[in-house]
This record gives structure tokens, sequence and C-alpha cells, in this order.
């Protein structure tokens, strides 16, 4: 299990598709519509295959799809979502095993809400992986580090700090690259030769997406334990003014992303 909640997942993935952008979305169509003899894309780290929901009405219709995960309970609930269809496959598999990845003939590799995990020796050999087969990278929503909120709060500067160097932690990757992610990969893949674009996607939460700015909070709770620079008191003081904003104030709330697309010149 990974520990990421199919719950947690479908509650961010409205945000999610609101956030994405579109011209980086609007290259992929491109690439894929220009792809010969077939378009094949690869999504690593799948969970409950919001990807495929979101991409699958742009994306030219006989592209075929093979989503990824190590975590049976996510990769069960995506095939319960998307149900039996001949252009999609699923399979379990851990992506540290990346001599394996089922790469041969994909047009482009896809990720979402991913590479923040992952650590920058992971982003090296992933890259070398797929710039020896000339597979093309559309990795989304990237975490980089912005959180900040309509209704300011002396602990925000304090808070936001401890959690992103609780996002360096090890995710089963190696320490991860967290907000450093999409330049890691941007650098990278272009030395290898790709044209990389980057673009922002952020969550614009407000009063709408109270159920997910209440989680996104609850979720913060042990990863400033953890770091252990705040009291107990001044997180719960913290996390309790947080949760009051949210309604009836109206509390709006800001969690900076990036995209990122990676293709070969042809
Ligand atoms: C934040 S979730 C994103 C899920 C999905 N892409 C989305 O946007 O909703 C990260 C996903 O990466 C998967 N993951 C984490 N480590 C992995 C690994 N070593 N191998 C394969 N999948 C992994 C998790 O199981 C989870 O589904």
């Amino acid at each position: 299990m990974s520990g990421f909640d199919k719950n947690w997942l479908a509650l961010r993935e409205p945000a999610d598709r609101r956030a994405r952008a579109l011209d980086l979305i609007d290259r992929l169509c491109v690439h894929l519509v220009a792809a010969k003899p077939h378009r094949a894309l690869l999504d690593i780290g799948c969970g409950t295959g919001s990807t495929f929901r979101t991409l699958s009405s742009y994306v030219p219709p006989d592209t075929t799809w093979h989503l990824l995960d190590y975590d049976p309970l996510l990769l069960a609930e995506a095939e319960r979502r998307i149900g039996e269809r001949p252009a999609v496959r699923f399979q379990q598999h851990d992506l540290n095993d990346l001599k394996s990845l089922p790469l041969d003939g994909v047009t482009v590799v896809t990720a979402s809400a991913l590479f923040d995990l992952c650590s920058a020796d992971f982003c090296n050999r992933f890259i070398e992986t797929i710039s020896q087969r000339g597979n093309g990278l559309y990795a989304a929503l990237n975490y980089d580090g912005v959180m900040h909120w309509t209704q300011p709060h002396p602990l925000d500067e304090q808070v936001v700090a401890d959690f992103n160097r609780h996002q360096r932690i090890d995710k089963g990757f190696g320490p991860a690259l967290g907000p450093d992610a999409t330049q890691h990969l941007r650098l990278g893949l272009e030395w290898s030769g790709y044209i990389v674009r980057v673009a922002p996607s952020p969550w614009m939460l407000g009063p709408a997406e109270a159920g997910l700015q209440e989680e996104l909070l609850r979720g913060m709770l042990n990863p400033l334990i953890e770091i252990g620079n705040l009291s107990s008191t001044q997180i719960r003081d913290w996390l309790g003014f947080r949760l009051a904003c949210i309604a009836p104030a109206g509390s709006s709330c800001v969690v900076g992303h990036t995209d990122l697309i990676a293709l070969r010149r042809r």
C-alpha cells in the first residue's frame, strides 16, 4: 500500500483537472496526432486513474493507455472506475524497478502528482531510461513549495517552510525532490536533448472547495509534528485558525504546482 487514500485522490481530482495547464495538454495532443504507427501513453503512479479520466477527452480516440501503480488497492479502484476497455491495460509495478518499465512503443509517459515524491537519483535514472528510447514525458501537478491563504496567520511562513522540509523526506525513492522536482526534471531532460515546456498549474481553492481545503490542512498535521519546529500548541492554534477560516469566513488558498512536457525533436 502506498499510503495514498482513494478518497483523498477523488477529492483532489476536480481541483487537479481545473489546475492543469491546457497549453501543455495541447502540445501533448499535437505530438500524439503526429505519432506513427500508433499512439500509446504509459501513466505511471496512476492511482485511481485521474490522468486517464482527464486526458482521454483531449487525446486522439485511438490512443492506447497502460496504467501502472504499485498499490493494488488504488489499481483495483482504477480498474473499477474505468471499466474494461480494449485500449486500456492495468499493471502493478514498482517504479523503482526501472529496468522492466514497459516503455517499448510508448509515445509519451504521463504522470501526475508523482515526481515531487521522487529523488534526484531516481529522476536521473528515469530520464536516462526514457531518453534511450525517445519516449516523451508529461509530468503534471508537481508541488512547487508555494502555499498561501487570503487570511494570514503569523505562523504561515514557518508552517509552509516546515511542510516543504517534510516534502523532501524519503517517500520510497530516496530523499524526495519535493518543490525542486520540476526544475530538476527540466534541466536533466534539456541536457538529454528534449524540448521542455513548463507551466504553472496552481490549485485555487475557494469556499466551493472547502472539503479539499480541510483535508489538505488536516494532512499537514503529522508532517508538522514530525518536523518538530513548532510546539504542539502552536500547531494546534494554527490549524484551528485555518479550519475556522474556511467557513463561514470563506478563506481561499493557493497551492502552487507546475506541469512539464518534454518531447524529442522529430
Ligand atoms: C499523489 S498520488 C497520485 C495518483 C494519480 N496520479 C493522481 O494524480 O491522482 C501518487 C501515486 O504514486 C504511486 N506510487 C508511489 N510510489 C510508487 C512506486 N514506487 N511505484 C509505483 N507507484 C508508486 C502511489 O501509489 C500513488 O498512486
